[in-house]
């Protein structure tokens, strides 16, 4: 059963007033939270991947902002964001975008979530689905963690306890990049490698915890009524092509756009295609969007 909630009866702590522009920060359930908010139009908010920050989504921002609202969010644990020590939730982050949308008076959005930013987006439809207006679901997967999977993800964190995010940068790139991408195009390396050296350990074991807990959300997909668009690069190991043709086989009437030369961070691999999927998605929901 999903919950239809009105955003004004969320309750949810939020002080400082966000203003419009790049890189903004707002207090929101007793943390900081940074975010950039440009253009007009239908928003479209953007959450990122484990274990990065909203610059994975600069190529996007700068193409849709001329035609659509673009939020990009450090979730918590990331960039700018506060990291807090203490037990993650991905709950908690969908609770964390639905406090920040209602400072922006946002009552609904197209959602884009890469990977566990997809994750937070099931946990987000679960609770805030008045608030959905169209999921674009990019490189995830709907299914919950194998117990080898947990331990997975129990290794990495005492990874980065004992050496720190660059380590988790060694272990994460060739699963995040395609072996083209890793050989051909050292820029794109070093500024992922940037992104995921520039997190706190308490973040990146904070979310390794939240996703090894995170609830099986296959049960979800037949409950899903928005408009859906489904992207995964065709060379994408850490969720592949046959666990996004498996979410759009059970959320009605969902696209999908398998995105060839691009692994697992396919709107870094190959930028225009993915914007292009996502303008056409956006821009067909749009025509149906009024601003006030
Ligand atoms: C991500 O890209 O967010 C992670 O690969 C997700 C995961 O580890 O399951």
């Amino acid at each position: 059963m999903i919950a239809n909630r009105p955003l004004t009866l969320i309750k949810v702590n939020v002080t400082n007033s966000g203003t419009r522009g790049d890189r903004v920060h707002t207090q929101v359930n007793n943390i900081t939270i940074s975010y950039s908010d440009r253009g007009n139009g239908l928003p479209i908010v953007f959450l990122h991947a484990f274990p990065l920050n909203r610059s994975m989504w600069a190529q996007q921002e700068d193409a849709l902002c001329s035609q659509f609202r673009i939020i990009t969010i450090d979730l918590r644990g990331h960039g700018e964001s506060d990291a807090p020590l203490w037990h993650y939730t991905l709950e908690q982050s969908a609770d964390d975008v639905c406090a920040l949308l209602d400072r922006l008076s946002i009552q609904q959005a197209i959602f884009t979530g890469l990977s566990m930013g997809g994750y937070i987006l099931f946990a987000f439809y679960r609770k805030y689905a008045t608030h959905v207006k169209g999921l674009i679901l990019a490189d995830t997967k709907a299914q919950a963690d194998t117990e080898e999977g947990k331990n997975g993800r129990f290794q990495l964190a005492q990874i980065a306890y004992k050496k720190g995010p660059s380590a988790i940068a060694d272990v994460m790139i060739p699963k995040l990049l395609s072996p083209a991408t890793v050989q051909t195009n050292p820029d794109l390396v070093h500024q992922v490698r940037g992104m995921i050296e520039g997190n706190q350990i308490s973040g990146i074991a904070g979310d390794l915890m939240a996703m090894a807990d995170r609830p099986d959300s296959f049960p979800l997909l037949s409950q899903i009524t928005c408009p859906t668009q489904i992207i995964v690069g065709e060379l994408d190991q850490a969720t592949p092509p046959s666990d996004a043709k498996l979410m759009a086989e059970h959320i009605l009437h969902a696209r999908l756009a398998i995105i060839p030369n691009a692994a697992h961070l396919s709107n870094l691999e190959q930028p225009e295609a993915f914007n292009h999927i996502v303008s056409a998605f956006a821009s067909d929901l749009g025509k149906s969007f009024r601003l006030g």
